[in-house]
């Protein structure tokens, strides 16, 4: 099993689906409701890793790029490949990865200043997506007018569009391929949680989310496209360029979830859920949420928030993050709760992207520490 990654850009992010084997990686497409691969449905399931580009939860040691400021750092190799071989291990399929497409503002980013590319910033990154590529057998109160210029003035959306431009033209230094052509990404989203001066409007415009699609498909024809718009923004529906449509769901809401597989799959499109809370509410609505996704054709699949691992390669302390939703797999620290939500996300994957039925007290199967990686093109 392979993986693929769904870069997401700027305000907000790169899907890729998992995918770890020297055989070639086939494309994802998609046929009205469905995702394929090969001509068979395939299911997104899989974490959030949104530190695989760049990190601010771990000091690395003296001498290593760390901006202070907003302690930012590269992730080491080995917390990477950690993070692939434990969502093979969950039986997840891909991965949404923020900082794989965001990566702008300081000095450790892609693009430190408009028009200026630090190189160095794309070691993680290539890494994160060949390492995906082989099979291994801040919520935002501000009420401030000037956000709207993200989508409507000339000169950032131009910024912008130079900036995807930096991404999907970048040759992979580890498989000396191209963000567009490498299928390990099989799709790029407009954004993370897109909306406009209010808390909830979903007001990015629809046709800045076709001129950023548009401009997506020109550089990487092959890619699919995912909204970014945090909801499911009626006006956007048209818009032939958008593969997917998504929403976040704090806390899970199944309600909300049908309402939203409705206005998709009218639309002709697969709904995918971006993120959400896996720690927070009672088991019982997680299962009813996983139910409900696996018996709908029209749903692609879903990412849980969000995946950490060990400090690798110190395999004996684990990385935490700040909000309550760090998913730390195998640590022996973990509740009975959390493990057996862990578990119940593994049975959720594995229903999705092999049609199986493990039994829900089957032991999770253990990820080595540190993780095999893939042989390398240099
Ligand atoms: C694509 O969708 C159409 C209409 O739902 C269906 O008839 C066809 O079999 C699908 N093709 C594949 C390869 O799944
Ligand atoms: C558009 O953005 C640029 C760059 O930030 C800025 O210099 C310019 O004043 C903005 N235009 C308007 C009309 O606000
Ligand atoms: C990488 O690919 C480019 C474009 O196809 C090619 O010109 C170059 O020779 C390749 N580099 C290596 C080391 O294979
Ligand atoms: C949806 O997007 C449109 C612009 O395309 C915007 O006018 C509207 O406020 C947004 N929000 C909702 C809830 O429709």
């Amino acid at each position: 099993m392979k993986l693929s990654l769904v870069l997401l850009w700027a305000a907000s992010a790169l899907t890729s689906p998992l995918r770890r084997s020297v055989a070639k990686l086939s494309s994802v497409t998609r046929n009205g409701t469905s995702l394929l691969v090969d001509g068979k449905v395939w299911k997104m399931v899989g974490p959030n890793v949104y530190w695989l580009g760049l990190d601010e939860n771990v000091t690395p040691p003296a001498g290593e790029p760390f901006y202070a400021p907003t302690k930012a750092s590269y992730p080491t190799k080995e917390r990477i490949t950690e993070a692939m071989a434990t969502v093979q291990a969950l039986g997840g399929t891909m991965i949404r990865g923020h900082t794989l497409g965001i990566s702008t503002g300081n000095p450790l980013s892609v693009m430190p200043k408009p028009g200026v590319v630090n190189e160095r910033a794309f070691d993680p990154i290539d890494w994160a997506v060949y390492q995906a590529g082989f099979d291994l057998n801040q919520r935002r109160d501000e009420k401030n007018p000037l956000v709207q210029q993200f989508y409507t003035n000339a000169t950032i959306v131009a910024t912008f569009k130079d900036y995807i431009k930096t991404i999907i033209t970048h040759r992979n230094q580890y498989n000396n391929l191209t963000f567009a052509e490498d299928p390990t990404i099989f799709a790029y989203e407009t954004g993370n949680e897109l909306l406009g001066p209010v808390w909830g409007d979903m007001n990015s415009p629809a046709d800045w989310v076709q001129d950023i699609a548009k401009y997506v498909k020109s550089l990487a024809p092959q890619k699919l496209v995912v909204d970014g718009t945090y909801g499911i923004n009626k006006t956007h529906l048209g818009i032939d360029e958008v593969d997917i449509f998504s929403d976040h769901m704090y806390p899970v809401n199944t309600a909300k979830l049908q309402a939203d597989i409705k206005l998709v799959e009218a639309a002709g499109r697969p709904f995918f859920i971006g993120e959400y809370d896996w720690v927070g509410g009672n088991t019982a609505n997680l299962q009813s949420m996983f139910k409900i996704i696996e018996e709908s054709p029209a749903v692609a699949g879903d990412t849980f928030w969000s995946q950490f691992g060990h400090n690798a390669p110190d395999c004996k302390t684990y990385v935490d993050h700040s909000d309550g939703l760090a998913l730390q797999y195998g640590n022996p620290k973990n509740t009975a709760n959390q493990n057996s939500r862990i578990q119940l996300i593994r049975k959720h994957f594995v229903a999705m992207s092999q049609g199986k039925e493990i039994p829900p007290d089957e032991p999770l199967p253990a990820v080595p520490c540190p993780a095999p990686t893939s042989p390398t093109f240099r």
